[in-house]
C-alpha cells in the first residue's frame, strides 16, 4: 500500500524564492515522478499542517526512490506519515560530498539563486538519459553562461564533472580564484592550472583546470574530480570542449535586463537572439541522450519561443503539465521560467 509523505521545503534567505519554493517543489516532484520514480509518485500538494507548509504526496516508494527524494532542490526533512497525527523521520541519504558553502560563501549581483540552479540541474538530468545514473554515476555537466560557477559548484557538490564558458573576463577570474582558495581552505587534494585555449594555431580564449579529490585516497587511485572553465563566446562553445562528452547543459541565460536596476531594467540585445545561435554548439557537445536545460526570463524570453529554439536545434522540447509548473517572479522585471530539450539517442 502507499504511504504518505510530508516534505519540509529549506527556508530560503531570498523572501520572493522562499515564497515560490513550495510550489516549485510540487513542479519538481511531478517531473520526478514521470521520470526516474515512474509513476510511482502519486501527485503532490501544498499543505498547511499545524501552521507549517508543507509539500505532501503519497506513494509506494522503493530505498532509492527515497534517495531521489533527498536530492529534491528543496528537500530540507521528510517524513512519513503514520496516522493523523505522527510524523516518522525517513533519513534523507542526500548526495552531496563537499561542504554546501561552496555554494552560499560567493556573493555578487547576477548570482543564480542557489536551490533553484540545484531544481534546474535535476529536471535536466531527470529528463537525460542519464537520470538513472544520477545516484551512482559521476555526470559530466557543461554551463556555457557559467558566471562565477553556481551551476559548476552544484555539479562539484554532487561530485560529477563540472565545465563552463562565460565571455566576461570578471567572472572568469573571480572562479578561477575561488575554487582553489576553497579547496585549499578545506584541505582537499587538488591541482589548479590556468593557460591559453588555443585552435588550428590561432587563441580561443583562456582556459582554467582544477583536479581534486574528496578523499585521501581516491586522489591516490586517480579517482578525481574534474572541473574546467574558458573564457570564449558561447557562441563558439563547441570549438572549445570535445563532442557529444556532455550528460548535461544547464544554464541561467541572460535576462535581458540590466542587474540591480530598479526601475524596470535596460534591455541588452535579444536573450532569444543569443539562445539561437549557441544552441546549435550546445547540442554539439552532448552525448545522444542528453537533455539541455535552459532558465529564461520569459519577458524578454517567452517560453514558447524558447522551446520553439530548442525544437529547432534538433532537440524535443519536454512539455508535460509537470514542466509547466516552473514559472515564478523573480523581480518586477523578471519573471523566470525553466524549458528543457533531450537529444535523440
Ligand atoms: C544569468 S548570468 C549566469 C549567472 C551564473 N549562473 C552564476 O550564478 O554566476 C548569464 C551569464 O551569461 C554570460 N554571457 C552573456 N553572453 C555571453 C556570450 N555570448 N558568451 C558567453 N557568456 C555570455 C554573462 O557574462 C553572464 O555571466
Amino acid at each position: 500500500m502507499a504511504s504518505r509523505y510530508a516534505l519540509l521545503v529549506s527556508p530560503s534567505a531570498n523572501r520572493v524564492y522562499a515564497a515560490a519554493a513550495p510550489r516549485l517543489t510540487v513542479a519538481e516532484l511531478g517531473v520526478l515522478g514521470e521520470t526516474a520514480l515512474d509513476d510511482r509518485l502519486g501527485d503532490a500538494i501544498v499543505e498547511e499542517i499545524a501552521g507549517v507548509e508543507y509539500v505532501t504526496f503519497a506513494g509506494d516508494l522503493k530505498e532509492d526512490d527515497l534517495a531521489h527524494l533527498a536530492n529534491v532542490s528543496t528537500a530540507f526533512a521528510l517524513f512519513e506519515r503514520v496516522g493523523d497525527d505522527t510524523f516518522r523521520p525517513v533519513p534523507l541519504r542526500r548526495l552531496d560530498c563537499l561542504d554546501d558553502d561552496l555554494l552560499t560563501i560567493l556573493k555578487y549581483q547576477g548570482k543564480t539563486q542557489e536551490l533553484f540552479t540545484k531544481l534546474l540541474l535535476n529536471v535536466t538530468v531527470l529528463s537525460s538519459c542519464s537520470a538513472g545514473r544520477m545516484l551512482t554515476g559521476r555526470l559530466r555537466v557543461l554551463d556555457p553562461l557559467c558566471g562565477r560557477g553556481t551551476t559548476l559548484n552544484q555539479a562539484l557538490m554532487y561530485g560529477w564533472h563540472a565545465s563552463g564558458l562565460d565571455v566576461d573576463e570578471r567572472d572568469f577570474d573571480a572562479y578561477a580564484a575561488f575554487l582553489p582558495r576553497w579547496l585549499k581552505d578545506k584541505r582537499i587534494k587538488h591541482t589548479a592550472q590556468t593557460s591559453r585555449l588555443r585552435r588550428d594555431g590561432s587563441t580561443l580564449g583562456r582556459r582554467f583546470d582544477v583536479r581534486f579529490a574528496t578523499t585521501k585516497e581516491a586522489w591516490a587511485a586517480g579517482d578525481v574530480i574534474r572541473v574546467s572553465t574558458a573564457l570564449v563566446d558561447t557562441r563558439r562553445a563547441a570549438e572549445a570542449f570535445k563532442a557529444a562528452s556532455f550528460d548535461v547543459v544547464v544554464t541561467d541565460a541572460p535576462y535581458g535586463v540590466q542587474h540591480g536596476s530598479a526601475s524596470g531594467g535596460r534591455l541588452q540585445r535579444r536573450p532569444l537572439d543569443l539562445l539561437t545561435e549557441a544552441l546549435p554548439g550546445w547540442v554539439r557537445l552532448l552525448k545522444p541522450g542528453g537533455a539541455v536545460g535552459v532558465a529564461v526570463n520569459v519577458r524578454t524570453c517567452p517560453r514558447a519561443e524558447a522551446l520553439a529554439a530548442l525544437a529547432d536545434a534538433g532537440l524535443e522540447p519536454r512539455d508535460t503539465p509537470a514542466y509547466g509548473g516552473f514559472e515564478h517572479r523573480v523581480d518586477q522585471a523578471i519573471v523566470r521560467d525553466l524549458v528543457v530539450g533531450v537529444n535523440a539517442v
